[in-house]
């Protein structure tokens, strides 16, 4: 099974438009990938209610159940939202920018679980960790302090901050040194095998090459899934 998850971040999108464009490119999706979308948190019931077909993952969660959290959304609230609604970001780095530390993203996933949610681990480090030949002690320690207690995420997101949003993905070498530390964590931790996928500046134009490694599952696409059409020629390649 492929997994392709479109992130659409605060991104305005006409999701008539968007599915229009997505289905007239791709007129029958492959039995064997599941397509997820990422609306923000208004769209979600705005795509419930206009493509009913659609599997969504909300961007973000609060850590808290309930009260006085002016701007957030909870785990309950999220699940409350949409049927359609199986999956929620935990970690992205834009979100980890603002202040979520390692704990943070764990007690996400912890509300989200109890809500039914499945959550999609996104990890990865910035330029000056991979030039100081730090991304390996960097990644075991984003895995290290969220797999405990028994948490364990639907997928897990390798999302080099270098790569996101650039035009310019990280190459097949980076990838699967990457995605090689993540599958030891997992093997020496006994943890379940869990689909890996690749995150930063996906398009058309490189999903194939990016897909070619044997122990990726799919991809995370950010900009390159804003349009139907780019994002249906992605799902084709495949
Ligand atoms: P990008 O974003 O495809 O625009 O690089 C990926 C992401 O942030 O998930």
């Amino acid at each position: 099974m492929k997994y392709l998850i479109a992130n659409w971040k605060m991104n305005s999108i006409d999701i008539e438009e968007w599915q229009n464009r997505f289905n007239k490119t791709l007129k029958l999706i492959k039995k064997d990938i599941e397509i997820i979308v990422c609306p923000n948190y208004l769209d979600i019931i705005k795509c419930s209610q206009q493509a009913p077909n659609l599997i969504m993952a909300a961007q973000d969660v609060s850590i808290h159940d309930d009260g006085p959290f002016t701007g957030q959304i909870s785990a309950y609230q999220l699940s409350r939202s949409s049927e359609q609604l199986k999956y929620c970001l935990v970690g992205h780095s834009e979100v980890r920018f603002k202040g979520d530390s390692n704990s943070i993203v764990k007690k996400k996933s912890q509300k989200l679980e109890g809500c039914n949610i499945n959550s999609i681990l996104c990890v990865g480090e910035d330029e000056s960790i991979l030039n100081k030949g730090e991304r390996e002690k960097f990644l075991l320690n984003q895995l290290d302090s969220y797999f405990q207690d028994g948490l364990c995420p639907k997928f897990i997101a390798y999302e080099p901050i270098w790569a996101i949003g650039t035009g310019i993905p990280a190459d097949k070498k980076n990838i699967d040194d990457a995605l090689k530390i993540i599958s030891i964590f997992l093997k020496e931790k006994k943890l379940k095998k869990i689909p890996l996928l690749y995150g930063g500046s996906v398009s058309s134009k490189n999903v194939e090459e990016i897909m070619s490694s044997d122990i990726l599952s799919g991809c995370l696409v950010g900009n390159a899934s804003l349009d139907g059409e780019e994002f249906a020629r992605i799902a084709k390649k495949f």
